[in-house]
Formats: structure tokens, sequence, C-alpha cells
């Protein structure tokens, strides 16, 4: 009688056990926005170590490390076929030196190397995905040293998002390797919603495409300009965070916009919190692309330990007006001209009460008085004067408020 019963005392441990299993993402990763470079916009599939370790130096070289980049991603296309024991494999033509001597040398220049593979059998390029090899691959990228897993959806096949990206994220934390866990699920199944102890940061939409406002239609799924992915965002803020970022795809500053745009495409994305992922040719990049990538002071907008995503408060115009409260009661304000033309805005700081519900902090500026400064001409003032200036075509103003003593 005793023996039965501490067998079923053993049998409901164990069963309590195994509903426990599913572990935690890394939690000390992706405190603010994850910064780096990911070589798909730029590069496609057109690949090889060599481009990486160049890309490494690059991000020394330029000051975009010390300016906050931390991680270089490898995309799709990096993949060989997997060995007789089902292991993933580089291709080996085109990274002779293998993943683990890749890692070695981007860690030496204080970097981060990070990777791609996809919930399906096969990825968006066709290459071997990690379906049914999930724990396997989690535990090769770590034995190769990487540190940054960017996990795509396509042939997905019917299987459940949550449990296809929980798969993986248990695969990770079993590996016992801290890799950041970077979902890109396209915001088809809503992960806001669910990824947030899944996930550090996810995709809203689907791809970015080079253009300041167009869809980009490829059949079943289109790509969208700077504009419409901004867009898309309405509604996200309160599902960001600390840990858990809308992720609002790679950047294309230097790929081709001009330079006004690719200086909005870079406030948009550093004051919405989403992560910093460069996406051009960093070994070759004009003074001015490198100028705006490493922008410290609108990179503190995006890195501010508040980790709060700005709040659209006035729309509709040409001109938008955006707010993001900062730590010390500082504030980012954002003015972008949405318009083909220049466009004069006034603003008249002391008309304005904005009351952020989800920080629960108010900006009225005639209670407060703020110095600001111009995190791009780095002109500066007070809000005691307003705000009127054209800002031209397709242009930003983004200030910093900082309370007057
Ligand atoms: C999808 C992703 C892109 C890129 C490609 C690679 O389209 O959304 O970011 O990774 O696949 O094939």
């Amino acid at each position: 009688m005793k023996k039965s019963l501490s067998l079923l005392l053993t049998l409901c441990a164990s069963l309590l056990l195994a509903s426990q299993v599913h572990a935690q993402k890394f939690d000390e990763l992706g405190k603010t926005p994850q910064m780096g470079w990911n070589s798909w916009n730029k590069f496609g599939c057109n690949i090889n170590e060599q481009l990486i370790r160049e890309t490494a130096d690059a991000m020394v070289k330029t000051g975009m490390k010390e300016a906050g980049y931390q991680y270089v991603n490898i995309d799709d296309c990096w993949h060989g076929e997997r060995d007789a024991l089902g292991n993933p494999q580089p291709n080996a033509e085109r990274f002779p030196s293998g993943m683990k001597a890749l890692a070695d040398y981007v860690h030496s220049k204080g970097l981060k190397l990070g990777i791609y593979s996809d919930v399906g059998d096969k990825t968006c390029g066709g290459h071997f995905g990690s379906r049914g090899h999930e724990y396997q691959d989690a535990k090769t990228y770590a034995d190769w040293g990487i540190d940054y897993v960017k996990y795509d959806w396509c042939n997905a096949k019917g299987l459940n998002p949550e449990g296809a990206y929980s798969t993986m994220r248990d695969a990770i934390k079993a590996s016992g390797r801290p890799m950041l866990f970077s979902m890109c699920e396209w915001g088809d199944n809503k992960p806001w919603e669910w990824a947030g102890n899944i996930s550090h940061s996810w995709r809203t939409t689907g791809d970015i495409y080079l253009c300041w406002d167009c869809e980009f239609g490829h059949g079943s799924w289109s790509s969208w300009g700077v504009l419409r992915i901004l867009d898309k965002q309405s509604g996200l803020r309160k599902y960001s965070g600390p840990g858990h970022w809308n992720d609002m795809d790679m950047l294309e500053v230097g790929n081709g916009l001009t330079e006004a745009e690719d200086r909005s495409h870079f406030s948009i994305w550093a004051i919405m919190d989403s992560p910093l992922i460069s996406g051009n040719d960093l070994r070759k990049m004009t003074e001015s692309a490198r100028k705006i990538l490493t922008n410290k002071d609108v990179i503190a907008i995006n890195q501010d330990s508040l980790g709060v995503q700005a709040l659209r408060v006035m729309g509709g115009g040409k001109v938008e007006v955006y707010v993001k409260p900062l730590a010390n009661d500082e504030w980012a304000v954002m003015f972008l001209n949405r318009a083909d033309e220049a466009s004069r805005f006034e603003f008249k700081w002391a008309d304005h009460y904005i009351n952020d519900d989800l920080s629960s902090r108010v900006l009225e500026a005639s209670k407060t008085q703020y110095t600001w400064l111009d995190l791009w001409s780095k002109a500066k003032g007070t809000t005691a004067q307003n705000f009127n200036q054209v800002i031209p075509a397709h242009d930003v103003v983004i200030y910093r408020l900082t309370p007057k003593k």
C-alpha cells in the first residue's frame, strides 16, 4: 500500500514537472532594442564568409560598433546540406572555414554573430529549415558560438505559430547559450498577443521595400515602404517593451532612399523602439549614410531605458507628430513631413496637453518648461518659443526635451 502511494506521488511530481518543461527565453537579452547588421536587404543570397568578416571589420572601422551596433547577422542561404546525422552544415564553398571559425573572428572584434533559420522544413530561400531538428539546430548554433537566431515563417504548412516558436525558444534555452531570439512571422498571427515570453522581438509586418511610400506585390504577399510599415504599427505600442520589441524589419538606410528619407526612416525606427538592424553595405557606405546610422543622439532615443514606444499625437495631415516618454522625465518629439513637398508646420507647445496612459506620463509645456535639442541639426532652444519650421519633403525634425531646471 505504502509502495503504491509513493509511486503515485512520484507520478504526480513527474506530471507536474512535465507541465513545466517549457523553458523561458534568455531574459537578460534585449533589454533595449537589439542593434546590428543583417545581410538580406543588400546581399540576398549572395553571401559568403569574406563578406561577413569584412562587415565585422567595417562595423568597427566606421564607428558603428562604437555607436552601439553589436550583432552581425547572416540571413538566408548560408546553408549546405545536413550531414548524415542530420546536423546543419554551412555551404562549404561559401563558408569554407566553417561557422565556428567565423564566430571566433566576429567575437575577436568584440561583436556577436547571428544566424537564420525557419519553422518549416525549408527556409524562404528553399534551404533546409529547422522543423523536426529544432534542438539539434539550436545545440549546433550554440557549439558554433552563435549569439542571435532569426526564425522565419515560410513553409509553415499548418504549424501552430505559438507552438512552433515556443519549441525553438525551448531548444535555444536547452542549448545553454544565451542567443537572442528574433521572430520573423510577419505579424500574420498577431505575435504581439502571445510572444512576449517566447522571443525578444517579433516582426510586425511583411518585408520592407526600398521606397518611401509604396506597396510592392509579389503575388501572394507584398513588401512595404517606410511609411506603410509605420502605419501598420497602429495599436501595437502597448505590446512593446524591454525584452520584447515590435520589429519593423531591417533598415534600408544607405540603400538608395534620399538623404531626407534615410534620416526619417532612421528617426522613425528609433522612436518606435524597433530593433536597429542596418541592411546596407557597411564596407562602402557614403558619409551621409554613416552619419545617419551612427547618430548617437537618435540612437539614445531608441536605447532609452524606459523602453516605451512612441505615441502618435497628431496625424492625418502632411506633418505628423509623435512623442515618446524617456527616462528622467525627458521626452522625444518627432515632426515627420510625409508629403512630397516642403511643408510649414507650427506647433505651439503650451497649447498641448499630452497624456500617455501607457506610461502614465504627461507632457504639458504650459506647466513644465523644457529645453530642446534638435538631434539632427544640434540646434537648441526652449518650449517657450513655438515650433515653426518649413520641413523639407519626406524629412523629419526630432527633438529631445529636458525639463528646465
Ligand atoms: C523572408 C524574411 C526576410 C528574409 C527572407 C530570406 O522574406 O521576412 O527578412 O529573411 O525571408 O529568404
